[in-house]
């Protein structure tokens, strides 16, 4: 999917009041902002609109409230590390479209900026009504969204205000598809796609439209043993998908007549069963992959598997990873992530890894500086990888 939408500076915004979606549905732990990636990431579309005398009006979604106001998903803690960010005052609305939000929007002077209440506290948000569109567009003259990692979602937020006011992307969701944009439809070639996670159903689209882009797709994780039991190899008690057997040999298939080198594990760490709690000490042995014995469950991707991967990578001159090797919540199942990390970072290659559990680890690990690309997306990447288009950018201006 490509894209080429009007940015903040295809738009004079001097003086104007500007609504920023943003995502700043950031990780807390009691209370306590656990990752701010999200905030930081937005600052610099805030710091442009601050700077050419906008009146900012920010607003996000946070967690799941489904609808009614959750004390625990306030975007409180996200107003404060704003405000020691920008080094000024982010104040935060007591609601979103109320009469606290209009009253601090109307009073916002040039260069100010305020903070909306969580979007969800409103059930209207998602399911993006217009009648919620249209009063939070009504607070400004123009509508950014920056919140790469809900264009996923149509949502009022997200999209329905386009309908309103002239929208256009923010820096961070120029960034966000042009990097991956170009990637996925003018790679420097050798391109080598790596995809990990539990479950084969979460990346059905994702392979199949990988396949025709790609020149060699590498599996891992737990979706790798309904490849392998689709190859007629025993999986053991490893996690498997029967429903799914003829999906992967269709995609096998596809593989050899696109020419694609499709890479599987050759061998497999295998334990007795899924580690309780998932952090427990485990005793683990390593199998070849057609061998994995009926008692045992595979859990990481083996030694051997993980020097094949990291050879592929280091040829590769684009990378684009999505999705654990393994239990990497657990340090003796983290050793295939860890592996599949430390070959992106050590890599030349442009390296791309699409938001969730794999950009936890690059950041956990230290490597997220030497890779060329983080998604703030989870799903939205994964979509994006999907080829699909995304509502919260379709909805904006074109060039
Ligand atoms: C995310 O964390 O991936 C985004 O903020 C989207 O959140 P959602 O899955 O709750 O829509």
């Amino acid at each position: 999917m490509t894209y080429n939408k009007k940015n903040i500076e295809d738009i004079d915004v001097a003086g104007k009041k500007v609504l920023v979606r943003c995502d700043f549905n950031v990780p807390l732990k009691d209370g306590v902002i656990t990752s701010d990636k999200r905030i930081v990431e937005a600052l610099p579309t805030i710091k442009y609109l601050l700077s050419k005398g906008a009146k900012v009006i920010l607003c996000s979604h946070m967690g799941k409230p489904k609808g009614e106001v959750v004390a625990k998903y306030s975007l409180a803690p996200v107003a404060a590390r704003l405000t020691e960010l920008l080094g000024q005052t982010v104040e935060l609305a007591a609601d979103t479209i109320g009469a606290d939000a209009k009253s601090k929007a109307a009073a916002l002077k040039e260069g100010q900026a305020l903070l909306l209440e969580n979007t969800r506290f409103d059930k209207r948000e998602e399911k993006n009504d217009p009648e919620f569109a249209k009063e939070l567009a009504s607070m400004a003259e123009i509508f950014v969204n920056d919140a790469f990692g809900a264009a996923h979602r149509a949502h009022a937020s997200t999209a329905g205000v386009a309908d309103y006011i002239p929208a256009v992307c923010g820096y961070l969701v120029e960034k966000e598809i042009s990097v991956m944009g170009k990637a996925l439809e003018t790679p420097e070639r050798p391109f080598v796609a790596i995809l990990g996670g539990a479950k084969v159903a979460d990346k059905l689209n994702v392979i199949d439209n990988l396949l025709t882009k790609v020149d060699t797709l590498i599996i891992g994780g737990g979706m790798a043993f309904t490849f392998a039991a689709a190859k007629g190899y025993g999986v053991g008690k490893s996690l498997l998908d029967d429903t799914k057997l003829d999906y992967c040999r269709e995609m096998m298939e596809k593989a050899e007549k696109n020419g694609v080198q499709l890479l599987l594990p050759i061998d497999t760490t295998v334990a007795d069963g899924f580690p309780n709690p998932i952090d427990a000490p485990i005793d683990v042995t390593v199998v070849d992959s057609d061998k994995i014995p009926a008692d045992k469950e595979g859990l990481d991707i083996g030694n051997k598997t993980m020097e094949l991967y990291a050879n592929a990578v280091k040829a590769a001159k684009t990378v684009v990873w999505n999705g654990p090797m393994g239990v990497f919540e657990n340090p003796t199942l983290a050793k295939g992530t860890i592996a599949v990390a430390e070959a992106l970072a050590e890599s030349e290659a442009i390296t791309i890894v699409g938001g969730g559990d794999s950009a936890a680890a690059c950041e956990q690990l230290g490597f997220a500086d030497r890779i060329t690309h983080i998604s703030t997306g989870g799903g939205a990447s994964l979509e994006f990888l999907e080829g699909l288009e995304l509502p919260g950018i379709a909805c904006l201006l074109d060039k």
